[in-house]
């Protein structure tokens, strides 16, 4: 077995050589094909023995792919019992890929088009449609061919893989393919060895930027979304194991800290000495700012400290920190409840930074000066510019962004230098980011060959009457109120379905709060990040639909199926190693099919960082196992209530079920409880 893997191996590295060889000379001879045909005068005859050649050529090389697909496919038996489940939407392009290269040498790029199929068992698991688009692509040539016969091509040149069971033609062209049962077994039977695992993706670094409130301004639920989205992405970069730097950008410097500055010398006169007891700085924050447009010489000594705390005044900086320190426990009050993890690194943080790079800007010729203002324009695709420098000297948030981007992509000494960069901020700072990223190209920092950078932006919350969420009396609503709100209607709900009666003190105020801070969190995951969306706790908390309150429900009943017959997780994972998930009958094998979609969901949702790819798919896990239970028993009663039969099999493939509901759960930040 050895000898024979290093045969084959070998055999593999040899045809990919032959193959980079062909591969080279076919280049070459289109090179030559191209410019015959640019110059005229070409030598007709010449040029068709050319072209016959090429594809001839073209021809040997798709007969080498197929092969070099089937060593190795031979050559890594790990392939098919590795302990992963594996995205099966990634393996079948791989497999169709090579057959289209393999049946259509003539055709360059050729769309390879895969599917899950229908719901209808006869059209199979999957679906390859690529014989339709290949006749067009014919058809347009001039050639005849019919779809049907293409799809017949296809299949010839399929290399083997023990996934695929058959495939079969069906109607005008489709191929559908139906998957190999032993092969799923395998595949969801590793779960209770492995746990469930990420599918493997090329490591990277990513900064993400989330949550970023402002200081001694309340955190209102404009930035509960950015939390909310923000924590689900880089839980799911963290499960596929990146490095991910969870940053909060706050905004902690600017012209507001002066009143707020000059306004705590005159209220508390003792704060250097005595932290002073701002239980509620958003009044504070009122009252200066009352102070600042009506007192002349208040406003004065505002600007003054200002000045003083931009150029690092102990005295001022002192009291600058005790005003972020009010805040930042406030905000770390939400942080615990929602369980948000984030490293502070706001805008002061790049204060000396963006001294730095206003400086390079300008050397490099990238400003233009405007009315006094320092600008700088991006590419054709923005239409205003970054202001850099106001014309009072003082930096912007365009300035403290340009800096917070080189320092993430571009400095030399930083331990964090990313490969990749994810703003969550709302849309209305779209355009923002766009001259951000646009001008970050321009001046070298943000190489597109190199790095990535994406911009997830989100729509607004809406209360129910559809205007913006405020309170009656017009104010934002506050974040903390917003979330004991949740407790109490959480609460309500429970009770509604008498679940205080049963469960203990502890647990009702558990499952409270699962229910509480999950249902706000799931409301915002489930719809899709660009559009608003209506908060009600009405709908929320509503036990039927895609809600939080259904998923936690379901899944605490599928944990119950197991417990029911007794069995621990610890004993599941014996029994895993005696008896097999079963897939036989129609509506188990529905439910498996849905199951092994875990690594095709995650990498979607890891390509567009669209959250409610999860939420619909947790869902749809839940109803496939609903409709599972419905027809399938998994421990058998007789009429006094004692167990007569217990199906080993469905115990397994309900705990796979919730094992896979369970991590999908962690990346949304839902936290199930054993009861509720
Ligand atoms: N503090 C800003 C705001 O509340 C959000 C900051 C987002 N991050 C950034 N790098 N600009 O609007």
């Amino acid at each position: 077995m050895e000898n024979d893997l290093s045969y084959h191996v070998e055999e593999a590295a040899r045809a990919e050589e032959e193959v980079s060889v062909l591969k080279a000379y076919v280049e070459d001879i289109k090179r030559k094909v191209s410019d015959m045909v640019v110059e005229a005068n070409t030598d007709n005859a010449e040029l068709n023995k050319l072209i016959t050649e090429n594809t001839k050529l073209k021809h040997r090389l798709a007969i080498l792919s197929i092969a070099i697909a089937e060593e190795q496919m031979q050559s890594k038996p790990t392939i098919s019992d590795s302990s992963k489940m594996e995205s099966i939407t990634d393996i079948l392009h791989q497999l169709f890929h090579t057959a289209i290269c393999a049946a259509f040498p003539d055709i360059t790029d050729p769309p390879v088009v895969i599917a899950v199929a229908a719901s209808n068992p006869k059209f199979g698991d999957y679906q390859c449609n690529s014989a339709m688009p290949i006749a067009n692509i014919y058809k347009q040539s001039g050639k005849k061919v019919t779809p049907r016969n293409l799809a017949q091509k296809i299949l010839d040149n399929l290399p083997s893989h023990p996934m695929v069971e058959k495939c079969e033609i069906a109607g005008p062209g489709f191929i559908n393919i139906f998957l190999n049962r032993d092969y799923a077994v395998k595949k969801l039977q590793a779960i209770f060895q492995n746990g469930v695992q990420p599918p493997t993706v090329e490591r990277k670094k990513i900064i993400i930027d989330f949550s970023s409130p402002n200081i001694a301004k309340e955190m209102h639920v404009g930035h509960l979304r950015s939390t909310i989205i923000g924590e689900t992405i880089a839980r799911l970069l963290e499960f596929l194991n990146f490095e991910v730097h969870r940053i909060n950008h706050i905004g902690d410097w600017g012209t507001q800290f002066g009143m707020l500055i000059a306004h705590l010398q005159d209220r508390f006169p003792d704060h250097l000495e005595k932290m002073p007891p701002i239980s509620d700085l958003q009044s504070f924050y009122k009252e200066a700012k009352e102070r600042f447009d009506e007192d002349e010489e208040f406003k004065k000594r505002a600007y003054d400290s200002v000045v003083k705390l931009q150029s690092f005044e102990p005295k001022h900086i002192k009291a600058w920190k005790l005003i972020c320190d009010v805040s930042r426990k406030e905000f770390q009050k939400i942080y615990d409840r929602l369980d948000i993890t984030l490293k502070e690194r706001g805008e002061s943080f790049y204060q000396t930074r963006t001294e730095k790079i206003v400086k390079e800007l300008e050397e490099a010729g990238f400003l233009e000066n405007d009315d006094g203002r320092k600008i700088m324009w991006g590419d054709e695709s923005t239409t205003v510019p970054f202001t850099i420098v106001k014309s009072d000297g003082g930096f912007t948030y365009d300035s403290s962004d340009m800096a917070a981007i080189k320092h993430s992509f571009a400095n030399r000494l930083q331990e964090e230098k990313a490969d990749w960069v994810i703003y969550v901020v709302d849309s209305g700072q779209a355009t923002h980011f766009q001259i951000l990223f646009a001008c970050a190209k321009k001046a070298g920092i943000l190489d597109p060959k190199k790095h990535r950078v994406d911009f997830v932006g989100f729509g607004v919350v809406l209360g129910e009457d559809k205007k913006k969420f405020k309170t009656r009396s017009g104010d934002s609503i506050r974040l903390v109120d917003l979330l004991d709100k949740g407790l109490e209607k959480a609460l309500d709900k429970l009770k509604e379905k008498g679940r205080d009666k049963v469960l203990t003190p502890d647990e009702l105020k558990r499952a409270q709060e699962s229910v509480a801070y999950g249902c706000i969190k799931y409301a915002d995951l489930s719809h899709n990040r660009n559009h608003e969306y209506i908060f009600s706790f009405d709908k929320m908390l509503e036990d039927k639909g895609n809600t939080a309150v259904y998923l936690l429900y379901a899944f605490t009943r599928i944990r119950s199926i197991a417990r029911t017959a007794n069995f621990t997780p610890e004993k599941i994972k014996e029994l895993s190693k005696k008896e097999n998930i079963s897939l036989e009958h129609e509506k188990e094998w529905k439910l498996g099919k849905v199951l092994l979609r875990f690594p095709d969901e995650i990498l979607k949702t890891l390509n567009d960082l669209y959250p409610h790819h999860i939420c619909e798919y947790v869902y749809e896990i839940a109803t496939t196992f609903t409709e599972f239970y419905d027809s399938c028993y998994c421990v058998e009663k007789d009429s006094s209530g004692d167990i007569v039969k217990v199906n080993y099999g469905r115990i397994l493939l309900a705990e796979a079920t919730a094992m896979i509901m369970e991590k999908c759960f962690h990346i949304l930040g839902l936290k199930p409880v054993e009861k509720m």
